[in-house]
């Protein structure tokens, strides 16, 4: 089963893969365990900066020995790589999946730059799978004690998307309606008819990607798959769930200095994050 197969399956049958970024080698085995006892698929994220924190040839390592210890479908994305030279480092390791994101750039350079990586990563790796980004996408995955206002004019044109899957040659599209990175004070509101138009607007096999998942109410979620998303970035509501009960863990167990016993209920928290959103996004026992 390759990743491409899997999100084109999901988005025919409207359900949703769940892709789960990793900071540390416990969140890469929790997201693995999590989707290995509800029967889903694993894609475990790392952006530049969690990439760099753990080691490619490392990250890579680990995936291969879960493969085998719990033998279900494991890919690795290399999450918001923001440069050519980043992404092709990540391909060149082995990733599975590249994300290229140069949304910040003009449309013609983000055009000419995820070109140049899908061609760079299909010739390491004809069964790579590339996902390109467009629209601004806002925040940051953390808590933001701040609102943080959004724009119909940061979000993905439906025309843009058209010209842009079939300029690059991309598998996936990264778009921009309403979803903000991170939790923030007020509460997202996405644009599911954007969504729709811009599903209707590129071919059916291209994957729609929606990141920014955390702190987006379910009925909207639920809403968003239906419109013809099939692959949901979490990241914060998993770093909040874990850090919660780390910090509860250490306040209540000043003697103990083994950090593999004080992190259990951390592990558990952030498993549980992860079990909750692939039962909402209906990824439970598709493999
Ligand atoms: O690429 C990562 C995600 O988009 C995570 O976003 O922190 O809002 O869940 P989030
Ligand atoms: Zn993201």
């Amino acid at each position: 089963m390759t990743l491409h197969e899997i999100l084109i399956r999901a988005g025919q049958e409207h359900w949703s893969t769940g892709h789960f970024n990793a900071g540390e080698f416990d969140h890469i085995r929790a997201i693995a365990e999590a989707c290995k006892e509800l029967g889903a698929p694993a894609i475990i994220g790392t952006s530049e900066g969690e990439r760099k924190h753990m080691g490619s040839r490392e990250i890579v390592a680990m995936r291969d020995a879960l493969r085998l210890d719990l033998n279900i479908p494991i890919f690795l994305n290399a999450d918001h790589h923001k440069s050519v030279e980043a992404a092709e480092e990540a391909a060149d390791a082995g990733y599975d999946s590249v994300h290229i994101d140069l949304s910040a750039k003009p449309l013609e350079e983000n055009i000419a730059g995820t070109r140049e990586i899908v061609s760079y990563a299909r010739a390491k790796n004809p069964g790579i799978s590339v996902e390109g980004e467009l629209g601004y996408l806002k925040g940051e995955s953390k808590v933001q004690n701040e609102k943080i206002a959004v724009s119909a004019e940061d979000y993905t044109k439906p025309e843009d998307a058209a010209r842009f899957v079939q300029e690059t040659g991309i598998d996936r599209l990264a778009i921009v309606a309403g979803n903000i990175h991170g939790i923030s004070l007020d509460e997202p509101d996405l644009d599911i008819e954007r969504i729709r138009v811009i599903r209707n607007a590129v071919p059916e096999n291209i994957a729609l990607v929606l990141h920014a998942g955390s702190g987006i109410p379910d009925a909207q979620i639920r809403a968003a798959i239906e419109a013809g998303i099939s692959n949901i970035h979490i990241n914060t509501d998993m770093r909040v769930a874990y850090m919660q009960e780390l910090r509860k863990s250490l306040a209540e167990h000043l003697d103990e200095v083994a950090m593999y016993k004080l992190d259990v209920s951390a592990i558990d928290a952030m498993k549980k994050v992860i079990k909750e959103k692939l039962v909402l996004f209906e990824s439970v026992n598709k493999i």
